[in-house]
């Protein structure tokens, strides 16, 4: 039977920042019972690492939080955008990736910004890609996630599942 919401998480490597986000997610809404109604998801635009286990230095950080990541990347499809009722871009430029290969007829609702449901976002709604970067860029990207995840189960329930 198909869920009431399909909800993917796109970033541009599918090893680091979305499939945070998916994990983080599936816990709360686990957590809250409603993993029957909400399918969840994570792709990249890129295809570098397609089959690949998200970042070694992601999963520790996830496992440190009792989060264990056992995704394999993906790289989204124009035809994904009938497959998902939300797509959340994890930055700008995963936003107008994801536009340029969308159908023209895209619900504009559809698509947007993950962190646009950051109660402490400011101008800035990009979750930084910490690829290339230190220890630190891994843990932010949890905090950033993990206080983001809350609002949007929030929104996701309120837009879909009428609760
Ligand atoms: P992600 O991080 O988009 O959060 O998965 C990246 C992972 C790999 C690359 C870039 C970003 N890469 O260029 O291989």
């Amino acid at each position: 039977m198909s869920k009431i919401a399909e909800i993917s998480f796109v970033c541009l490597g599918n090893i680091c920042r979305s499939p945070l986000a998916q994990g983080v997610f599936q816990d709360l809404v686990n957590r809250e019972k409603l993993d029957q109604k909400i399918f969840i998801s994570s792709a990249g635009t890129g295809n570098w690492h397609i089959g690949n286990l998200p970042d070694e230095r992601m999963r520790q950080t996830a496992q440190s939080k009792g989060i264990k990541l056992e995704s394999r990347a993906q790289q989204f499809q124009s035809k994904d955008f009938n497959k998902f009722s939300l797509i959340l871009a994890m930055d700008q430029s995963n936003l107008i990736r994801l536009s340029e290969i969308a159908p023209n007829a895209l619900p504009p609702d559809k698509l947007m910004l993950f962190r646009s449901f950051d109660p402490e976002s400011n101008d800035d709604q990009d979750v930084p890609d910490p690829y290339y970067g230190g220890a630190k860029g891994f843990e932010e990207v949890y905090s950033m996630v993990k206080r983001t995840c809350p609002p949007l189960l929030d929104y996701i329930k309120s837009r879909f599942l009428n609760l």
